[in-house]
């Protein structure tokens, strides 16, 4: 396949000023991430600062709730409290080993723009972090550790002032000082190579679930579930296992209030393909090709496009796709953290209600492993009020 193409998906859509940077970057990326001096500081770092391997956790009482045997990929306990670290470091090394010495970024649940913010500081970068208005409110607890770790928070009010108008406003100003800076895609979304480049850092997850399920069961499991928007948790833990073609793959994105097209997230339901943000991604769109705008209670799910590789898996039937509404997702929140003692991010709780929600899809034997791809802390008011005005 052609590189940076997923199928009919992917490809790079972008301002010709921005064309010599991306060459920059995939030619960066093809040096450096191969040799054995880059995998030693990436892996060091991922070890020694991350945290990583994280546990895979076999989560017995959530188990005897859907009727299979599950366990969870504990990507909550990455410094940080998601999977978002992984990826940022190794894109803060690469810039490192570019020469530039500024990251700007964009984030809506904090979560990437905190793990850029510990890169930026871990690799000596100065970061920047463009988030829409609506976010910085929501997700006010976040907004606070990005600029504890003294990194500027840059307010995006335009549009609706969520992910796909901080994504835009930061690849406006990338145009104005893309020669000194790096733009740290927080998803495996954008122009090639950033979904490559991201979805290669992710694979950490993946590879990680290979050695312990089999250490654990014997065998790999039957089903791998992740939430997502832009792909990045959900390829991180399929990747390694696109070729097993007996592991199935699920990917579960934002259903919000219910499929109508002015209350969802959900691109794999309700879209169509389309240009966003310099690639052919699952869109959701207007009948004259417009972008609409996605709805989620869920900050970081709340985008309108899949990004192209998992678009790509989806559109040829490799993954398979769900979604899960508001109201399912606030009662997962609160099951998982009764069954476990685990309060997971409302991302996250995505994939747990899909399970929840589709228990009589799961054989009692079927060996699952659930991509727990961040904690709640973050969401602790949102979910309080919730359950308080319900
Ligand atoms: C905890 C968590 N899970 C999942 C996501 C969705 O992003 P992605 O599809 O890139 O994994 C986010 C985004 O902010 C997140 O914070």
């Amino acid at each position: 396949m052609k590189k940076g193409k997923y199928g009919k998906f992917g490809g790079q859509y972008v301002n010709e000023i921005l064309m010599p940077i991306l060459i920059e970057l995939e030619e960066a990326f093809e040096k450096h991430y191969p040799t054995a001096e880059f995998q030693q500081k990436f892996n060091g770092l991922l070890r020694d600062y991350a945290g990583r391997p994280t546990p895979l956790y076999y989560a017995k009482n959530f188990s005897e709730l859907v009727g299979c045997k599950v366990y969870l990929k504990r990507e909550d306990l990455v410094c940080g409290g998601s999977h978002k670290l992984n990826n940022a470091l190794g894109q803060a090394l690469l810039t490192k080993e570019i020469g530039k010495k500024r990251l700007i970024t964009e984030t809506a649940a904090g979560q990437h723009g905190l793990a850029t913010a510990m890169a930026g500081i871990v690799c000596g970068l100065e970061t920047e972090v463009f988030m829409g208005v609506k976010d910085i409110k929501r997700q006010a607890s976040n907004v606070k550790r990005i600029k504890l770790l003294g990194a500027k928070v840059t307010p995006v009010d335009i549009g609706t002032g969520v992910l796909k108008d901080a994504v835009s406003d930061t690849l406006r100003y990338w145009t104005s000082c893309s020669t000194t800076t790096h733009y740290l895609m927080g998803s495996t979304v954008g122009p090639h190579p950033y979904p490559e480049i991201v979805a290669t850092f992710q694979s950490v997850i993946g590879k990680e679930i290979k050695e312990e399920i089999l250490k654990k069961e014997g065998r790999l499991p039957d089903t791998i579930v992740a939430c997502g928007s832009g792909g990045s948790n959900a390829l991180g833990a399929f990747r390694p296992f696109i070729d097993e073609k007996d592991v199935k793959l699920v990917f579960v994105e934002g259903g919000g209030e219910s499929l109508d097209a002015d209350n969802s997230a959900a691109a794999f339901k309700i879209g169509k393909p389309g240009v966003l943000h310099g690639a052919v991604m699952q869109l959701l769109q207007d009948d004259d090709g417009q972008v609409k705008p996605s709805k989620t209670r869920s900050a970081g799910l709340n985008y309108p496009g899949r990004g192209p590789e998992i678009s790509g898996l989806v559109a040829n039937g490799r993954a398979q796709a769900g979604c899960a509404f508001d109201t399912q997702v606030f009662d997962a929140v609160k099951t998982m953290s009764r069954a476990e003692g685990l309060i997971p991010a409302l991302e996250t709780a995505h994939a747990i209600a899909y399970m929840l929600n589709h228990k009589e899809e799961f054989d009692k034997n079927e060996l699952v492993v659930l991509n727990y791809s961040g904690r709640g802390d973050k969401d602790l008011e949102t979910i309080m009020r919730y359950f308080d005005e319900a």
